[in-house]
């Protein structure tokens, strides 16, 4: 087989060129990061879990209309995607006050919002992904009032359909962030649901316990970061039956 052309690497996956074009393949890595990639390590399973997650996730957006970049899994760690025009804000949905937001208004984790709040963050990791408002994307010219407008409406769309999922499952979804990009169809353009959401993406907390089932594990080192994940692929009933990672029947030493 022709080696694939590298298209580009990031702290948590890789994007090779396509079968056709206007395609991609993105593998997931085992690589964790957090506070900007100043804590490291190598999650084994991490990737395999990401995928199948981003995969049901992507999916069932795509059956209710909400239209993603996911094409079809390829295989444990890769999946076929339509290439975008990534638009360079990461766009956070909030159900319940944590992480930075309470942090920087002084609320307490766990505070329920009145009603889900949308935020944009500038992609530049040498500026640490720094907050912006409306009137700075749109003065520089990240995106237009009409793409807001449809990334606002997206996103709310993606929160209602995770939370329900998640609900159904004794999840509470605490936030996510979600990058969208752009596709042209002939004339048309339209925004998409890209990249991946996962459990690195999302804070997803048990609803009768509070635990953490996501990545939060990992940046404040609570415990066993494919355990989390692993719970949260089983309840979704997506798990391969042989457990993360590992495709076959395990060996007995
Ligand atoms: N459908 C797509 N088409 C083009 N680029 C995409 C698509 N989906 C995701 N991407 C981009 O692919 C990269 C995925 O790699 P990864 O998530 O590891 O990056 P990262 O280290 O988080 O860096 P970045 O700050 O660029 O997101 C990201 O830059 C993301 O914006
Ligand atoms: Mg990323």
């Amino acid at each position: 087989m022709a080696r694939r052309r590298l298209v580009y690497e990031g702290k948590a996956k890789i994007l090779y060129e396509g079968p056709e074009p206007e395609t991609l393949i993105q593998y997931f890595k085992d690589d964790a990061t957090a506070f900007n990639a100043e804590k490291k390590d190598v999650i084994e399973g991490k990737g395999v879990l990401n995928n199948r997650l981003s995969e049901y996730f992507m999916s069932g957006l795509n059956s209710i209309g909400v239209p993603t970049h996911f094409i079809k899994r390829l295989n444990m760690r890769e999946q076929l995607i339509r290439a975008v025009e990534i638009i360079p804000l990461e766009v956070v949905v909030r159900n319940v006050a944590a992480g930075s937001l309470a942090k920087r208004l002084g609320m307490e984790e766990g505070t329920a919002l009145p009603r889900p709040i949308v935020e944009f963050y500038y992609k530049d990791d040498a500026l640490g992904d720094p907050l912006v408002t409306e009137e700075h994307i749109i003065a520089f010219g990240w995106a237009s009032q009409q793409d807001m407008d449809d990334m606002v409406a997206l996103a709310l769309r993606v929160n209602d359909f995770m939370s329900g999922i998640m609900l159904a499952v004794g999840i509470r979804l605490v936030d996510f962030k979600i990058e969208i990009g752009r596709v042209f169809d002939g004339d048309f353009q339209r925004l998409i649901v890209a990249d991946e959401i996962s459990p690195d993406s999302c804070r997803l907390w048990d609803i009768e316990s509070g635990e953490k089932l996501d990545k939060d594990v990992f940046r404040r080192d609570l415990g066993s970061l494919t355990d989390a994940y692993t719970e949260v692929a089983r309840r979704l009933g997506v798990l391969p039956r042989t457990g993360a990672g590992q495709a076959g029947p395990k060996l007995v030493h």
